[in-house]
């Protein structure tokens, strides 16, 4: 263990202002904010040149192991100088230990989460860091080829390193690039199958809808209803799924009831459960960012409540949305979406929550909260993979400040 690490597993108590000046003058001295317990282990074993492991200890790591149970709130704020020192030092908020944790998800597991200062501050750090990445992937757009070249080359030497701190495009779940939670259109050529309790692709069992999902889609229905009168509204839902949030807007009976959905073998179920029939409806067949343009285009749909619930989607596509929502959102309309960004680890889904409420303000937009404990435990056996980790679902309701 190095002298870094040794000094961050808070040996000596009481934790005061001297753990500071030391984490400085280490820092200072050249020791990297992210050099991790398994380079010091290779390093005093000779084998700094293997390749290196695959898990990351990092000083924070073991700062957040290490605290004790009880600690003053002069105490408190001594770490969180710590950790603003970490921070500055380049140390990562989303980093994975040899356990697959985060600190993040070691102070959760410590029961230190939401509303504690030192989970906020990693919050805070996460934010930060999504918010910068996105930045600076953005102005690599407006360089010229051949500087291109060369920040692609960068970027490239980064990206192994980069990979393990940003979830800057959440994907719904974790997946791989070629596969039908990843790629769009890898999704929109697999075949799709309705099983009793979910819509799974039926050669790879990835869950695009599951009925655990049915007491947050009537919460979502509630708000599209919130604002406007029942009888009068105009709505849009993006994704049909397995239509339960259409058969719950369905109960509202709304003047116009539009659907967007992509997929052929859900517009082919949706044929046969007679959707097309119905004479308030109106389906927009194809993907939303070609539908909806088109409707934007026309100029003379407008919307009380528009909610957003795909598959096979990033967080970069919801901001591409934004930019659609706002066009065609009444001013005292209301957008919602199912939120699943990041929801495969408490922290992320805290960080990702906190995105969207900056990412909204651009829009002169405000989104509000509402926190619910999970209705039903998912039951992940008959999918791939889980899509969702968290003990409580923050609900999403969106409206023009
Ligand atoms: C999670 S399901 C929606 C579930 C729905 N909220 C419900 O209550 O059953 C996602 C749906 O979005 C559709 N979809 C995916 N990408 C889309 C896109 N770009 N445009 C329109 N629909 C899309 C999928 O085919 C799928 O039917």
């Amino acid at each position: 263990m190095s002298n870094l690490h040794e000094l961050l597993t808070l040996e000596t108590l009481p934790i005061d202002e001297t753990y500071v000046d030391k984490l400085k003058a280490l820092l200072k001295s050249g020791i990297p904010a992210t050099y991790t317990i398994e380079q010091a282990a290779a390093f005093e074993a000779g084998k700094e040149d293997e390749k290196a492991p695959a898990s990351d200890t990092t000083p924070l790591h073991v700062l957040v192991r290490s605290l004790p149970d009880q600690m003053t709130s002069a105490e408190t704020d001594v770490v969180l100088e710590m950790m603003d020192i970490l921070f500055e030092y380049g140390a990562g908020w989303n980093f994975l230990d040899y356990e697959n944790k985060s600190p993040g998800d070691i102070l959760c597991e410590r029961g230190l989460s939401n509303g504690n200062a030192l989970y906020e501050r990693v919050v805070d750090a996460g934010v930060s860091a999504e918010l910068l990445l996105r930045k600076l992937n953005d102005d690599i757009e407006f360089l010229e080829d051949d500087e291109v070249e060369e920040s692609e080359a960068e970027a490239e030497a980064g990206a192994e390193e980069e990979s393990k701190q940003q979830i800057v495009d959440v994907p719904q779940v974790e997946a791989t690039t070629g596969d039908t939670a990843e790629d769009q259109d890898v999704y929109l050529q697999a075949d799709l199958e309705y099983t009793s309790n979910a819509l799974v692709t039926k050669s790879n069992k990835d869950g695009v809808m599951m009925d655990w999902e049915t007491g947050i889609m009537q919460l979502a229905r509630d708000t599209m209803f919130k604002y406007a009168s029942s009888g009068e509204a105009v709505v849009l839902n993006i994704g049909f799924g397995m239509g339960i949030i259409d058969t719950f807007i369905q109960e509202r009976n709304p003047t116009k009831h539009y659907i967007c959905e992509a997929h052929p073998d859900v517009l082919k179920h949706m044929r046969e459960q007679g959707w097309y029939e119905k004479p308030n409806v109106v389906i927009l067949e194809g993907r939303w960012q070609e539908t909806l343009s088109a409707l934007l285009d026309k100029g003379d749909v407008f919307f009380d409540a528009i909610y957003y619930d795909t598959f096979s989607e990033h967080y970069s596509d919801m901001l591409e949305l934004y930019d659609t929502v706002v066009g065609l959102i009444k001013p005292e309309g209301v957008f919602s979406f199912f939120n699943g960004l990041g929801a495969d680890r408490q922290v992320c889904y805290d960080v990702y929550k906190r995105v969207v409420e900056v990412d909204v303000q651009n829009y002169g937009m405000r989104c509000d909260y509402t926190t619910v404990p999970l209705p039903v435990n998912p039951n992940w056996e008959e999918v791939r993979r889980s899509y969702f980790a968290c003990d409580r679902y923050y609900h999403p309701e969106i409206r023009f400040v």
